[in-house]
């Protein structure tokens, strides 16, 4: 039996979260081209639209596959583009478990945007795909997502060390992680 499949749209009070789609892909370079936003992440600065292209492709890819997915962030009343979050991977054989990202465009940091996406990230991850265990890696450094992972109660597991190697160097990655139990009894009775 397949899978199930990740929702089509999220939707928070303020926030609708809807898979990426190809007339994304100008919004989507224009936020990957900023180095602000790329800094902790594993890819370069985008300077193409076929880059962004490919992010699409790869993430539409995943949603087929049930083995992850991405979706655009926008506001809900003027639509205004204000990131992106979803799965990097989705891992069911011999496992229960999926891998979380997120990134905002820079003037949407520090406004609150993933204290309210992320507990619906969550909910999708645990609620409607049923897995066990959401993991994050986290580059060394990047507070803003160590803080926000802590507010919802992932805990740091360890330092993978020269886990991954990109822009021409290795780097350690965070590994953190959040399990079923503790976020549903983070949730009340
Ligand atoms: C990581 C990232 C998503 C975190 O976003 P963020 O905006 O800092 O996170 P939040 O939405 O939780 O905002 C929280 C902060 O906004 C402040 N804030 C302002 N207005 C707020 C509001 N209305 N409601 C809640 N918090 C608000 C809070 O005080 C809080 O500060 P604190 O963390 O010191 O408690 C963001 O920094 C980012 O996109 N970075 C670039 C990409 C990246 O590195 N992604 C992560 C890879 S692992």
């Amino acid at each position: 039996m397949l899978p199930p499949a990740l929702p089509a749209r999220i939707d928070t009070e303020r926030y609708r979260l809807d898979q990426l789609q190809p007339a994304d892909a100008a919004a989507l370079l224009a936020h990957f081209a900023d180095p602000d936003v790329t800094r902790y992440l594993d890819i370069d600065p985008l300077a193409e639209l076929a880059e962004a292209r490919d992010i699409i492709d790869w993430a539409q890819g995943l949603a087929r596959d049930r083995a992850g997915g991405r979706w655009a962030i926008r506001a809900r009343d003027e639509g205004v583009w204000l990131g992106t979050a979803g799965f990097n991977a989705i891992t069911r054989a011999r496992a229960s478990r999926g891998e979380i990202a997120y990134d905002l465009a820079r003037e949407w940091w520090g406004r609150g945007v993933m204290r309210e996406v992320l507990p619906a990230l969550l909910h999708v991850g645990f609620a409607d795909l049923d897995l066990n265990r959401l993991e994050a890696f986290v580059t060394p450094g990047n507070e803003p997502s160590r803080r926000l992972l802590t507010r919802h109660r992932f805990r740091q597991e360890g330092l993978l060390r020269a886990y991954g190697r990109w822009r021409g160097r290795d780097w350690d990655q965070e590994l953190w992680s959040l399990l079923r139990a503790d976020w549903a009894a983070s949730r009340g009775p």
